[in-house]
């Protein structure tokens, strides 16, 4: 975990009290701190860092078995973020308009649920330090070891049985030394209140248990002013991922019935005022994204996409 990060570090498991994280080292390579470990004063927690990813989970309960684990997403995940880097169309036209989207700064900024991470490396290109964050242990992994080595090689169904290897290069306009990914939640994140000038969810938002607990957290650690949210969802609800009472749109009834687009400007504009300070939408746009399983078989997806600003 690199020295950057440690003054936004706050105990997740403590929340909604901030206690700022205190490290202790036992093996550090220049800026990056390989094996140690954060604890908390409030709660005497502590937080392993180990192979230099810090595991900043509030309780037991995520450290199981996550479905985003198992090794064929890991390369599905790879392509869908980087196979524009190694010949195939794959995704530019989406990364380009969400890259496109995002401020230049040289503040500090934050993609939650950021799996292989292209879009915090997207972030550091924008300027600043930027930091991702995922449940999936195995995503993260991957993307430190990518910000580290600058290549990385996966391989994905051909046809059936036979595999196609690709190699990923990083361009060198994406740096990856300011670069960070933990492993965490985006229900509660381990970040103090105003950490981040920048902010991205995409396609995080009908995966997470609590969609409105993820936007009321995206929401904390945004700077009250000076700030920009980068917010997309294709709004898959499945009552099997999250009950339908806590959906925030795709209802007829309910304090969130009809589009969750609609909703989720409202939100961001203060109603209810859930986000405080309220958010002024700049830009909204559809964009089109695909995830490959064999080389004639994509899925694709439209991510209903708000620019906020505040
Ligand atoms: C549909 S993928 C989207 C990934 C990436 N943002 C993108 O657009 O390609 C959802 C991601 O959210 C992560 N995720 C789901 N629930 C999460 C949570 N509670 N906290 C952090 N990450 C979560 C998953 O591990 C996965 O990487």
């Amino acid at each position: 975990m690199k020295e950057f990060l440690l003054p936004h570090l706050i105990c997740p498991t403590c929340l909604p009290k901030e206690h700022r994280l205190e490290l202790s080292v036992r093996r550090q390579t220049g800026d990056d701190i390989i094996d140690g470990s954060l604890r908390c004063p409030g709660c005497g927690r502590r937080f392993a860092i180990e192979d230099g990813v810090a595991i900043l989970l509030p309780g037991a309960e995520n450290e199981g078995h996550w479905r985003y684990e198992e090794s064929e997403t890991l390369n599905r995940y790879l392509w869908s973020h980087y196979a524009d880097l190694h010949g195939a169309d794959g995704n530019a036209a989406a990364i380009a308009a969400w890259a496109g989207a995002l401020g230049r700064t040289g503040d500090i900024s934050l993609d939650a649920g950021c799996s292989v991470g292209r879009i915090v490396f997207q972030l550091a290109a924008a300027g600043g330090p930027a930091v991702g964050c995922d449940l999936s242990l195995s995503f993260v992994k991957a993307a430190r070891r990518l910000a580290r080595d600058r290549r990385l090689k996966y391989s994905l169904p051909l046809e059936g049985n036979l595999r196609e290897t690709f190699e990923i290069v990083l361009p060198e306009t994406l740096p990856s030394d300011h670069v960070e990914f933990v492993v965490a939640d985006a229900l509660r994140l381990p970040f103090a209140k105003g950490s981040f000038g920048q902010v991205s969810s995409l396609n995080v938002l009908d995966r997470v248990s609590y969609p409105l607990a993820h936007l009321y957290e995206m929401n904390r650690v945004s700077r009250e002013r000076d700030a920009r949210f980068l917010l997309a969802s294709p709004f898959s609800w499945t009552s099997s991922d999250i009950p339908e009472e806590r959906w925030l749109g795709g209802t007829a009834t309910g304090p969130y019935a009809g589009r969750a687009v609609d909703n989720l400007r409202a939100l961001l504009e203060g109603k209810g005022k859930v986000l405080a300070p309220p958010w002024r939408i700049a830009e909204a746009i559809s964009v089109q994204w695909h995830m490959r399983s064999h080389r004639n078989h994509c899925e694709t997806f439209t991510s209903d996409t708000l620019l906020a600003v505040r």
